[in-house]
């Protein structure tokens, strides 16, 4: 772990900085105490609400599929796992996800899947997004997360009802993204970067992230991270913990990981910190919070983050769709319906039904606000 040794400003200061430089950001990281530490998530809380709709977005998740042509060393859902049993939903099963979505106000729903080039897996994601363009008379915005595509496909998507996009960089550090990725044409860094200049060309709002806690991360890589999406002008952002598959390479490292607790209070500090540099984004309290602690999405929605996505993948399916091992007492696993969405909301705060979420940085950038 990387521990400033140059003259520290006091937490106060800070706080009330209107940037912050790597140096301050490794600071904010490596806060520990209690009161210190609660002092920037509550900080970010209050940006959050400040600068934003104070209320939680809400998208329907549909992961349709757990088909994946890539190989990422740290994920259950990679090419060479032969144990998971692969599937792929059906037309119907999905747009009477999104239906769903549509008739309890949600406002917008999320199409996640592995990745997939193949033309018939292109063509189909956009007869489904015309069919559920269709279906919903523009009341629902349709988010993709569906990996790297050509910029013509992202167009094409684009053009038929996708306007956003989610698309991580996983990590900032080009040494680490090798190290977590095959060394292929198929896992470029370059490439990932290229991919999302090309949806923000096209015009998708566009989100990214990365992941906390990561075998051989440091806190500077962190700090690099924040920063780097700062430098992207992300629209939306999603920073979840690493969390260990039994079924990937990258397992074999689970001695060398930071304690679960630690790797949840990280990740809600670089929540936190992330909102003191982009105040108008929207941030999603990820799923993988919830693993790591029944209240974790809870927690991430008091520092910082305002967004969550709720599952509507059909029970047999979600069991399936593991990215990461998933804990029994994730909420993802359990039916979803609207009493259970209370559950992962602190009290005081209220949903947005019926608004589609969009992020006020892209607003202002598409000079609509
Ligand atoms: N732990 C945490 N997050 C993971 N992802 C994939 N595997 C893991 C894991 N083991 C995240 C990646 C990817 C997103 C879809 O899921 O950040 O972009
Ligand atoms: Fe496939 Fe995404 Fe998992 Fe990589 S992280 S193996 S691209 S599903």
């Amino acid at each position: 772990m990387f521990i400033s040794n140059t003259a520290n400003s006091s937490i106060a200061e800070l706080l009330s900085n209107t940037s912050l430089n790597r140096q301050q950001i490794i600071q904010l990281l490596n806060l520990d105490g209690a009161t210190t530490k609660n002092q920037l998530l509550k900080k970010a809380h209050q940006i959050t609400l400040k600068y934003n709709n104070p209320q939680v977005y809400i998208r329907g998740l549909i992961e349709f599929s757990n088909r994946c042509q890539k190989n990422c060393l740290y994920c259950g859902l990679r090419r060479s796992n032969r144990i998971i049993e692969r599937y792929m939903m059906t037309d119907d099963e999905i747009i009477s996800a999104a239906l769903y979505a549509c008739k309890n106000h949600y406002g917008s729903i999320v199409l996640q899947s592995g990745e997939s080039t193949d033309h018939r897996f292109c063509y189909r994601v956009t007869r489904l997004l015309k069919k559920i363009r269709h279906l919903t008379h523009g009341k629902l915005k349709i988010t993709l997360s569906l990996g790297e595509q050509s910029k013509e496909t992202y167009k094409t998507w684009f053009e038929n009802g996708a306007s956003r996009y989610l698309l991580r960089f996983e990590t900032s550090n080009p040494r680490l993204y090798q190290m977590l990725h095959p060394q292929d044409s198929n896992h470029s860094f370059d490439k990932r970067l290229e991919a999302l200049f090309h949806l923000r060309d096209i015009g998708y709002m566009v989100g990214s992230g990365f992941m906390v806690g990561l075998p051989t991360q440091s806190i500077g890589d962190i700090a690099d991270d924040l920063l780097f999406l700062a430098q992207l002008d992300v629209d939306m952002a999603g920073i979840g913990p690493f969390i260990c598959h039994s079924q990937t390479p990258l397992y074999n490292l689970k001695g060398t990981l930071l304690p679960e607790d630690d790797r949840l209070f990280l990740t809600l500090k670089s929540i936190a910190i992330l909102r003191l540099l982009m105040k108008e984004i929207n941030i999603a309290a990820t799923t993988a919070l919830e693993t790591l602690s029944v209240e974790g999405r809870k927690m991430g929605l008091l520092a910082g983050s305002n967004v969550i996505m709720l599952n509507l993948t059909p029970d047999r399916y979600k069991t399936k769709y593991t990215l990461y091992e998933k804990s029994k007492n994730h909420r993802s696993y359990e039916g979803i319906n609207n009493k259970t969405i209370h559950q992962s909301i602190p009290s005081g705060i209220k949903i947005a039904y019926s608004d589609f979420g969009d992020s006020i940085h892209y607003l202002k950038r598409q000079k609509r606000l």
